[in-house]
């Protein structure tokens, strides 16, 4: 008898089964990401429970298989590995108070998420992003494609989610990034956004609604950055949105959909920033973060990105890297 052919499907590894390691899986399930979703935690209950309770509702989600273990082999042949793993942001914390523990974590599991899948791109969201992002970038020694950061993909879609409510339009017709830092040095790129096609900085409005005023922006920027602060105080942790961004951008690499995201991936010579992953629009294929966007800049956006980029330096440095 002849055996039954199978093809080659796509295998997503998370790192790390907390909250928003479990809300990704459960995202890029229900949005058909990947067939084989595996999920790795040293907590070996933990992550067996996650993973029944998610396989128990295959029937209702696109095809696909689930599997946990505190065995890091679980993750073997993965096409995208997601790390979601480290110290949990307390109230009050800011996301670069996390980063010695994490980036230990990350130089310790690197090299075993390369040699159990050597061909997988690699995306970080364990916060503090960018500087976890460059320590895993330094460690793996893959190129900077196979190692980026969910950066402020998800700080773009706050931002976006609150012009939509000021202007009335839906969200889908704002283009607008979140250039930076993923953190408090982040700044919103006003200058190139656009409302369907029209220069936000020209926005006159409908329906009655106004024009973005400077304030309405610096209010609007301001809860932006204050979103995850404000979450984190009412339930401890975010993870839906988070889950849903980092579903978003696995996509974009497993379907080889060449979308431009504002992913953290290391810069080199952007605007004449170097040697620091950060957010700026990015193209992300097959290969994972690809080339960046040229964005063109307004002085004080510059003085900002440079700012930002800073900040980070600053954080990577106290950790010797
Ligand atoms: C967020 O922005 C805390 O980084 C996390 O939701």
């Amino acid at each position: 008898m002849s055996e039954t052919p199978r093809r080659r499907t796509t295998k997503l590894g998370i790192v790390g089964a907390g909250a928003v390691g479990a809300t990704l899986a459960y995202a890029a399930l229900m949005r058909g990401a990947a067939q084989t979703v595996a999920l790795y935690d040293i907590d070996a209950a933990k992550v067996t429970a996650e993973a029944l309770d998610l396989a128990h509702g295959i029937q209702f989600m696109p095809m696909a298989r689930v599997v946990g273990s505190d065995d890091v082999d679980v993750l073997a042949d993965c096409d995208v590995i997601a790390f979601t793993a480290g110290a949990k942001q307390k109230p009050g914390q800011t996301r670069l108070d996390l980063a010695g523990t994490t980036i230990t974590l990350v130089q310790k599991l690197m090299p075993e998420l390369v040699r159990v899948a050597p061909h997988a791109v690699h995306l970080l969201v364990t916060n503090p992003v960018d500087v976890v992002t460059y320590a895993a970038l330094r460690t793996s020694g893959l190129p900077r494609e196979r190692v980026f950061g969910s950066g402020t993909v998800l700080d773009s879609s706050r931002l976006r989610f609150l012009l939509a409510e000021h202007t009335g339009v839906a969200v889908q017709n704002i283009h607008a990034y979140i250039a930076g830092e993923h953190g408090d040095s982040e700044l919103p790129l006003w200058s190139s956004a656009s409302i369907a096609s029209v220069p936000l900085l020209e926005w006159t409005g409908l329906e009655g609604r106004g024009p973005l005023s400077a304030e309405d922006r610096e209010r609007i920027a301001r809860d932006v950055v204050e979103s995850a602060y404000q979450i984190i105080a009412g339930k401890g942790a975010t993870n839906y949105a988070i889950g849903l961004a980092a579903s978003r951008i696995i996509e974009a690499v497993v379907n080889d959909e060449r979308r431009i995201l504002p992913v953290s991936s290391l810069l080199e010579d952007y605007h004449g920033i170097s040697d620091v992953c950060l957010s700026v629009p990015t193209l992300v294929h097959a290969a994972g973060a690809g080339e960046t966007v040229a964005v063109p800049l307004t002085d004080l956006e510059l003085a900002g990105l440079r700012r930002s980029a800073e900040a980070v330096r600053a954080t990577a440095r106290q950790f010797g890297l």
